[in-house]
């Protein structure tokens, strides 16, 4: 017997930068390939935002595809989370700055910096202020401008992301057992290292010099990272499965973080699913972080693979580290 649940999801909403950058664009000034980019990672192309094309603007154009499927205008909004680790400025939050863009005058607004399970963990937040019968409608966000953190003369980070933006409506469930059935979110800072920039914080605030040796951009360890996301990845769903209730073989789709093919087919491989029923766009958009579940599900959607009434498991891992994963009924 799977949990009732509290809230669940009313609209998905997307915009991505209308720029495409292909490998072959990329292996222009890096000495990279299509090949090796498909063959490690599944990445085909991804697309970036040009300088004047804000993360305001993009979480603006998702968050008004978001309520209109929803049928809810910006005034009914009572809190806004938006998942990100590329907000257009340190302050204020890049909710309050899409606050004021969509005039959500009643909203409270605020960000976290969860990485790349963002949305999962946004959206397990939005389900504890519904729980508390104070918060009707919560738009949440995963959204980034990975491209203003990314090395560009890194090829071995500089190929693996991409910009976008994913928003959703939640609110409380109706009593018709479609919802949120388990979240679950977890994290494990003594990794940090692993995933992380260097300069820019308040510890090593962003000098002449640090910017020259580029550290205000990511640096990654990426098989020690490919390794643990694995492990984190099948664990999650585990935990999210257990705590809804239900058992692997119940799920019609698996929604993962969108970072690496080889990553999501391990974590497939584990839960037993199989790849008809996994969700993959990382060859289109590469790694959204945060924007990345929420450009899958509504990918899903408009393919006619994610309908009405399904059970879904949505899972992913990111810099901390972090991990989250959640089972829902459509
Ligand atoms: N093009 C060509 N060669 C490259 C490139 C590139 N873009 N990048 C690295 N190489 C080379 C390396 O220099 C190395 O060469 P060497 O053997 O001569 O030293 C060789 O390829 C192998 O490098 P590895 O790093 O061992 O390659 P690996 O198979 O591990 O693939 C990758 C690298 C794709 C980064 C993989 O480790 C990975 O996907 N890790 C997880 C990354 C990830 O998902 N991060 C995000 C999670 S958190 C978040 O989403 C924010």
């Amino acid at each position: 017997m799977s949990r009732k649940p509290i809230a669940a999801y009313a609209g998905i909403g997307v915009a991505v930068p209308s720029q495409v950058v292909t490998n072959d664009d990329l292996s222009r000034t890096l000495d990279t390939s299509d090949e090796w980019i498909r063959e490690r990672t599944g990445i085909r192309e991804r697309r970036i935002a040009r300088p004047d094309e804000s993360l305001t603007e993009l979480c603006k154009r998702a968050s008004l595809d978001a309520m209109g499927r929803a049928g809810i205008g910006p005034e009914a909004l009572d809190a806004i989370v938006v998942a990100t680790v590329t907000p257009d400025r340190r302050l204020p939050s890049e909710a309050c700055d899409l606050q004021a863009a969509l005039g959500a005058t009643n909203a409270a607004a605020f960000d976290i910096g969860a990485a790349c399970p963002g949305f999962v963990y946004a959206a397990s937040i939005a389900e504890g202020l519904i729980a508390t019968g104070f918060h009707k409608h919560v738009l949440i966000l995963g959204a980034e401008r990975l491209s203003t953190i990314t090395d560009w003369q890194d090829r071995s980070t500089a190929v693996l992301f991409g910009d976008g933006a994913g928003a959703a409506v939640v609110r409380p469930a109706d009593g018709n057992g479609r919802g949120i059935l388990s979240s679950y979110i977890g994290a494990d800072g003594r990794l940090a290292e692993l995933l992380h920039i260097p300069a820019g914080g308040g510890m090593n605030p962003l000098t002449s010099e640090n910017v020259d040796k580029r550290q205000q951009y990511m640096i990654m360890a990426g098989r020690e990272v490919f390794k643990a996301a694995v492990r984190a990845m099948a664990d999650a769903c585990d935990q999210a499965l257990a705590r809804a209730g239900v058992t692997a073989d119940q799920i019609d789709l698996l929604v993962p973080h969108q970072a690496n093919l080889r990553i999501i087919d391990a974590t497939a491989r584990h839960a037993e699913i199989p790849m008809d029923k996994v969700m993959v766009n990382v060859d289109r958009y590469g790694n959204t972080s945060a924007a990345s579940i929420p450009l899958a599900l509504a990918q899903a959607e408009q393919e006619g693979r994610l309908k009405p009434g399904m059970l879904i498991l949505l899972v992913a891992f990111g810099a901390g580290f972090t991990w989250g994963a959640q089972v829902v009924r459509w």
